[in-house]
């Protein structure tokens, strides 16, 4: 049984702070009975041993080097589940802009990229209970990490907010957490009210940079590769890619490689 305090409440979200597990998305899912009663609920670790990332890939979550955290709830509005990304995306987007002053880009449905480098991940795992939809928001953001924490195949392709700020002193997850937890809420209850164009906008705004780009998109069912050029993303949240017949087709799920 996990116990409750008012104090683990800041802005009607329960915090659980855990010195390490496996994997926050993991301990959401194995805690569930007991910690639905408390939705939404915020799980947040200063290390994981089993960090996930999005198609089986290892997250690797050292102490000290980035925020690993997860959202838990339920979906008020489950027929906007599809626009969850980006709204997950954008509210990493924003609160980076908050705390460091920095622009970041979007790249569809969820990474944040700064000079395309990877700065932050989302991995957004879904079930169905009864009639409700319970999500599990996973974010990682590289906060603190130097190039050579990095894994050598990610050194050129991944970055952190301390080397983007070219600083000494080190970001603290906590800190980010508590800007984090307010902007995601509250584009949460956007999403919620169906004010999706709102979210759409800021979507297409952070996107911007990849328009008419040509771009490889893999699709994860067919593991096709496609080259296209990016076009626009949809507004039931879909990618369109103009392929090279001048054909243009919408994605829902996959992934755009560069
Ligand atoms: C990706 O870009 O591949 C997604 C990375 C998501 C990492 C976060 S860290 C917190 C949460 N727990 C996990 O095991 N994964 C997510």
């Amino acid at each position: 049984m996990i116990q409750t305090d008012k104090k683990d409440f800041p802005g009607g979200l329960k915090v659980i702070r855990l010195e390490t597990c496996d994997s926050t998305n993991n301990y959401l899912k194995e805690n569930y009975e007991d910690l639905k009663r408390d939705f939404p609920v915020l799980v947040t670790a200063v290390q994981q041993t089993g960090g996930r990332g999005r198609d089986e890939r290892t997250w690797v979550s050292e102490r000290n080097h980035g925020l690993y955290s997860s959202f838990g709830f339920f979906l008020r509005a489950p027929h906007n589940l599809g626009i969850l990304p980006l709204t997950t995306g954008i509210s990493i987007i924003d609160t980076v802009k908050k705390i460091s002053g920095y622009e970041c880009g979007l790249k569809w449905p969820n990474d944040v990229l700064y000079n395309r480098r990877k700065l932050a991940g989302v991995l957004i795992e879904n079930r169905i209970s009864d009639t409700l939809v319970f999500c599990i928001v996973g974010i990682g953001i590289n906060l603190n990490q130097a190039r050579v924490d990095f894994p050598y195949e990610l050194q050129k392709k991944a970055i952190s907010l301390k080397m983007i700020a070219r600083s000494e002193s080190s970001f603290d997850p906590g800190s980010v957490n508590a800007v984090l937890s307010s902007v995601f809420l509250a584009w949460l209850e956007k999403l919620e009210n169906n004010s999706l164009l709102e979210i759409l906008a800021a979507t297409r705004q952070y996107s911007a940079f990849l328009v008419d780009q040509p771009i490889r998109f893999h699709h994860p069912h067919t593991r096709a590769l496609i080259r296209g050029i990016f076009k626009c993303i949809t507004a039931d949240g879909g990618v369109m890619l103009m392929t090279h017949d001048g054909n243009t087709v919408v994605h829902y799920s996959g992934e755009i490689l560069s």
